[in-house]
């Protein structure tokens, strides 16, 4: 059968018809909500390359969480500013650290709101590096290698930490090889085995992180993350990337960034069987505020489409900056 027996506009002609044939629906209880929490007091600063997004400190952080609660949003994902930082990162993993703080806090205000912690190293590193690094100077230049091995017991110990803290999820970003298991094992070891993992399994060494190393202050002091976040032309890497994850005991894949790979997602959650996670990161973001804020483009309805792509594509989660926002527009409908 063929036209004019065919006619594929008879099902888009009015918006009931439009509503009752959709395949993706984007839901509020798939959004992940990033804050940013840093040290000191008072602190309510926008972060200037995503303009909608700050930095809170613990005393300003209250009306946020409020807010993302009030929307329904199921979770957030926290990092962190810390007030020193050193060679191996030693703020990310000590008690009283400014992500396991704000930990505590949320848990205490609310119960029911997942707190996702981000264990990484390279927002508390002095060189920026996600692990610790063998530094050496060559052509008056400062190299750093990441040394993988030793990395991983700080890894380890940071999300212990978090963990105790009362984090839900524990969300490892540092692309060392052996990672998801090494932290698998730690967390049970330390009594945590019903805490699970969400690997940021596929991670690739992207410019769109740019505006996060400024909210994160987390940029390499040398260097760049090519050895160990994977390269953007490789998609058969990302199946094994997500296999070692899969088989290390991961609860969830990530794939990160998301736009421009949406043909990555669609590979892993075809070969894949867990909940697949899609980070919508900061450089996507702050390329639709610029745009929306010359009246270039409709914010709302291009932030609709991305999220409702992600999901198309098959992710079951999405992380994004614009999670408050996609949960008001969702409740005017
Ligand atoms: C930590 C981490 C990064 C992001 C999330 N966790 C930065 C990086 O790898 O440089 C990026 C998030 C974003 O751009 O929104 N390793």
């Amino acid at each position: 059968m063929s036209f004019p027996l065919v006619r594929h506009r008879r099902l888009r002609q009015s918006v009931g018809i439009r509503n009752m044939v959709r395949e993706t629906v984007l839901h509020v209880n798939d959004l992940v909500q990033p804050i940013f929490v840093a040290y000191g007091e008072g602190v309510h600063n926008e972060i200037s390359s995503m303009p909608g997004v700050y930095h809170f400190s613990l005393d300003t952080l209250k009306p946020e969480v409020d807010e993302i609660v009030a929307l329904g949003i199921p979770a957030v994902l926290l990092f962190g500013i810390p007030e020193t930082k050193d060679s191996i990162g030693s703020s990310a993993f000590a008690e009283d650290g400014i992500v396991q703080e704000a930990t505590r806090l949320i848990k205490q205000w609310y119960p029911d709101l997942l707190v996702i912690a981000d264990t990484c190293l390279c927002e508390f590193t002095d060189h920026g590096h996600c692990g610790m690094v063998h530094t050496f100077e060559r052509d008056g230049q400062m190299h750093g290698d990441v040394i993988n091995d030793a990395s991983l017991e700080l890894l380890v110990q940071t999300a212990v930490s978090q963990a105790k803290a009362g984090a839900d999820i524990i969300a490892p970003s540092n692309m060392m090889d052996g990672f998801v298991q090494a932290i698998r094992i730690g967390l049970d070891d330390a009594g945590f085995e019903h805490v699970p993992i969400m690997s940021y399994a596929v991670k690739y060494a992207s410019a769109f992180y740019g505006p996060f190393r400024e909210a994160a202050d987390s940029a390499p002091q040398f260097g760049d993350r090519k050895t160990y976040q994977m390269d953007p032309a490789n998609a058969r890497e990302a199946l094994r990337e997500a296999e070692s994850d899969v088989l290390e005991g991961a609860d969830m894949l990530m794939v990160k960034p998301a736009l421009a790979y949406m043909d990555i997602m669609r590979t892993i959650k075809d070969q894949f069987d867990l909940p697949l996670v899609a980070y919508n990161v900061s450089g996507e973001y702050s390329m639709v505020k610029a745009a929306a804020m010359q009246g270039w483009i409709n914010e709302k309805a291009i932030v609709q489409e991305m999220l409702t792509g992600m999901k198309r594509a098959g992710a079951d989660i999405i992380i994004t900056y614009f999670a408050k926002d996609a949960a008001r527009w969702l409740q005017e409908r």
